[in-house]
């Protein structure tokens, strides 16, 4: 076994945890295979039968809607012969799963139901009432506030516990509804990053990249934006979202991170998405015939840009945008980026959420695709014989810490990395914190 405590420290890690098959194969058992995972959301199936695959680790699982409206997890593999039962990544399997090999079935529990020429196993140990003739299920499933999880160790925290202050991410994104609840829209692009996991994750918080990568793109925006304004025009907000990038360092600086046990975090921020116009009064007038006025305006000023739920979920939730993590390899990860419709709002206030889908984190936008080159470009490096060393030294020693969380004094401070690093020091010991 690898000794951890030489390879991360307090200031610095060192590259092979971004780059060793071994290390890699010990964060799927440790970390993915322990902890509590994002699935997906409720919406994603409606009806009985509904099933979405999904990667746990190095597991296929199969999420599935059954009777009375329950969701379960299930592992994609036949107890027979150890066939995949599902080959598509979602669809309707009716009222049961039906093996294509040999035909064995079962009830969406799980459970088998039948077994082709059945006495053919009169006498052996695999005989129907035997555990082992059916699906194995995820060892604990929960939700929160319509998104599932599943883990697959039996032991560990409760969803709630394992989330802990990171679970605003799904308050803020369902209190932006008049209804409380969100929908998932179901399509999602899928990215193959040609980089560690960890680069995703450490970006996202990382405020001090954003007007060095995102320079080009925000400046080009806001021109335009400024233009349109001296015309006399209202530049639509999607401009907003596009020449934020290019703010100042000193802006940058001044917002805070909030750095959570277990890794999680939060960008603050308020993301200013209250244009003066009909569709805005409209949502506002809704959320407050909902909530009262004083509560909306405290769902609606939510200072957050950005949640994080270690090790694989990225959360945007004033615009409803998720992006969450199945990491294939050391040097490759799958990404998932989906999006929301905040439930009993005007077509406008989805629209914005879109914008921010396509212009922002879709793989097509200058904004993600100069993220992308650079995860390549860092996993590029430290794979070379250049240096051994990760530095995250920038405010060591001077953020703030009480009970367990790490405020940043400065929002470009690398305390998100060095409280990251801290709970996968913990998953890899072998806790599953
Ligand atoms: S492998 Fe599934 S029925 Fe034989
Ligand atoms: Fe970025």
């Amino acid at each position: 076994m690898v000794l951890l405590e030489k390879l991360v420290e307090p200031d610095r890690v060192h590259k092979s945890v971004y780059t060793d098959q071994a290390i890699f194969d010990g964060e799927m058992a440790n970390i993915w295979e322990k902890t509590w995972v994002y699935c997906g959301h409720e919406s994603q199936l409606p009806k009985t039968g509904d099933y979405a695959t999904v990667q746990i680790g190095r597991q296929p699982m199969i999420m599935v809607r059954g009777a009375h409206a329950r969701i379960r997890v299930l592992y994609n593999r036949c107890p027979h012969r150890g066939v995949q039962l599902c080959g598509n990544t979602k669809g309707n399997t009716g009222s049961t799963f039906v093996c294509s090999y040999h035909a064995w079935t079962f009830h969406l529990d799980g459970r088998v139901k039948g077994i082709p020429l059945s006495h053919g196993y009169a006498g052996t140990r695999m005989t129907p009432d035997n555990p082992d003739c059916s699906m194995k299920a995820a060892a604990r499933v929960d939700s929160y506030r319509g998104f599932v999880f599943a883990s697959l160790s039996a032991t560990g925290p409760s969803l709630l516990e394992f989330l802990g202050g990171a679970r605003i991410a799904f308050d803020d994104m369902c209190d932006r509804s008049p209804e409380g609840e969100v929908e998932i829209v179901p399509v999602c692009h899928r990215v193959v990053q040609h980089s560690n996991w960890k680069f995703f994750m450490e970006n996202q918080l990382d405020a001090l990249h954003p007007s060095v990568t995102h320079q080009s793109t925000g400046i080009a925006a806001g021109r335009v934006e400024r233009k349109l304004q001296e015309q006399g025009e209202k530049p639509p907000l999607y401009y907003h979202y596009l020449s934020t990038f290019a703010s100042s360092f000193d802006q940058w600086d001044s917002v805070q991170t909030v750095n959570f046990p277990r890794g999680h975090g939060i960008l603050k921020g308020y993301m200013g998405l209250r244009p003066d116009d009909p569709d805005t009064r409209e949502y506002v007038a809704a959320m407050y015939r909902a909530y009262g006025e004083k509560k909306a305006e405290e769902h609606l000023g939510r200072s957050i840009h950005h949640v994080l739920i270690y090790p694989y979920l990225s959360v945007q939730s004033p615009l409803q945008q998720l992006r969450v993590l199945r990491p294939v390899a050391p040097n490759r990860t799958l990404s998932e980026i989906w999006h929301f419709r905040l439930k009993g709002v005007p077509p406008a206030i989805y629209r914005r959420a879109l914008w921010y889908f396509n212009l922002v984190n879709s793989p097509a936008t200058m904004i993600n695709a100069d993220d992308l080159e650079n995860w390549t470009k860092g996993q590029w490096g430290l794979e070379s014989d250049g240096g051994e060393w990760v530095s995250f030294h920038r405010n060591y020693g001077g953020d703030t810490v009480e009970n367990g969380t790490t405020y940043s004094n400065n929002g470009t401070s690398e305390a998100v990395m060095r409280s990251q690093f801290a709970a996968w020091r913990q998953y890899m010991s072998g806790t599953n914190p």
